[in-house]
């Protein structure tokens, strides 16, 4: 287990392309991190710099309150699993275990241990002596994985890991993962640039958008509480609905929030025509044309067609507001005057 910190951490890639700006940030020890972000963000090079395979260009790294700015990434007792995972295609699956544990010097006898607990962690004991050509996707990803896990590291790094799987074996995936996490009470420190995953995965996600962290927390707390508009509209499936309210403000609600019939309590009403109509199982999501250009709204209803002008509920205290520049409006009072601006337009 193990603390990863970074205190001011600046990159700069040739002189001039600064991708990460002042990254403040504390990954708790035995946690499931989620560094989530659109691409291009800067969350590759964030994790590279903590495994040491990227230069920090200001600032420090600390791993349980030691600085390991400067220290190779070979004695930062991490493991690391890229997103184009690189397994030996010559080498048995058995071997591509090993093969690491005899570099590092493991004695023969508990290597034979831990390639067996490996291998039956992830599920491929009956694996062992095949080479990846006869594996699928997902079980070369795994054998990835449990050479990754053979180090029983401090700290676990994984960027993006399951973007080469199909639906189906990504969500198995995630599900195995959130087990070995718990398996192992290493750090787990995980890429992703989608919110989905960061969702059902991760316990703390950090947010980030142009080498800056926007948020931290929970998926409840950022789901619930996204302190901008950024995060409101890249979380959730889809995002948050946010218009101009006015010259300096924004107002959001949830595609949740809009129901079909009026609720108990104060509402905003607004017509809708739907445009399209997606059928989702349990759920269905619309798209509307509404007063404010198109909202989207997930129901359990499905009887909507494409076509068709209803009216839309949203209770008040569904909504968010934001300041002009992206920020949750932070003050109570200047909230509440803001719903009363809104309400005043739908009377
Ligand atoms: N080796 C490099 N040399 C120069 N610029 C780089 C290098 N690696 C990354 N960059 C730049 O740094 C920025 C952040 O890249 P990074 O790979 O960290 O993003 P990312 O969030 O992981 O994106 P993605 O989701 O697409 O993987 C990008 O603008 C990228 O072009
Ligand atoms: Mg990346």
């Amino acid at each position: 287990m193990a603390r990863i910190e970074f205190h001011n951490v600046t990159k700069v890639y040739d002189g001039k392309n600064r991708v990460i700006e002042k990254l403040n940030l504390k990954v708790e020890e035995g946690s499931f991190t989620v560094l989530v972000g659109p691409s291009g963000c800067g969350k590759t090079t964030a994790l590279r710099m903590i495994a040491g395979l990227e230069s920090v260009t200001e600032g420090r790294i600390f791993i349980d309150g030691a600085d390991v700015t400067d220290r190779e990434p070979g004695k930062r007792d991490i493991a690391f699993v890229f997103q184009n995972y690189a397994i030996y295609p010559h080498m048995t699956v058995r071997q591509n275990i090993e093969f690491g544990l005899e570099n590092a010097r493991v004695p023969g006898a508990e290597r034979e241990e831990i390639v067996g607990s490996v291998l039956e962690m992830v599920g491929l004991q009956e694996y062992a002596n095949s080479l990846p050509s006869k594996l699928s996707g997902g079980q070369r990803q795994r054998v990835a994985l449990a050479r990754a896990v053979s180090k029983k590291p401090r700290v676990f790094l994984m960027d993006e890991p399951l973007s080469n799987l199909d639906a189906k074996l990504r969500n198995q995936m995630r599900t195995e993962l959130i087990e070995l996490h718990q398996k192992l009470g290493s750090t787990f420190v995980f890429v992703t640039h989608d919110q989905i995953e960061a969702m059902t995965m991760g316990q703390q996600l950090v947010i980030m958008d142009g080498g800056k962290v926007l948020q931290k927390g929970t998926p409840r707390e950022v789901y619930a509480s996204p302190n901008c508009v950024f995060t409101a509209q890249f979380i959730g499936d889809p995002g948050m609905n946010v218009h101009p309210l006015g010259d300096e403000a924004m107002f959001g609600f949830r595609p949740r929030a809009a129901r079909f019939s009026a609720p108990e309590g104060g509402f905003v009403r607004m017509g809708g025509r739907a445009v399209t109509r997606e059928i989702l199982g349990a759920d269905t999501l619309y798209c509307f044309k509404t007063p404010y250009g198109r909202d989207m709204v997930k129901s359990e209803l499905d009887d909507v067609a494409p076509g068709d002008e209803v009216q839309l509920y949203i209770p008040v205290g569904a909504f968010a507001f934001f300041e002009k520049d992206g920020r949750r409006v932070a003050d109570p009072e200047r909230e509440r005057t803001l719903m009363e601006r809104l309400r005043s337009r739908h009377e």
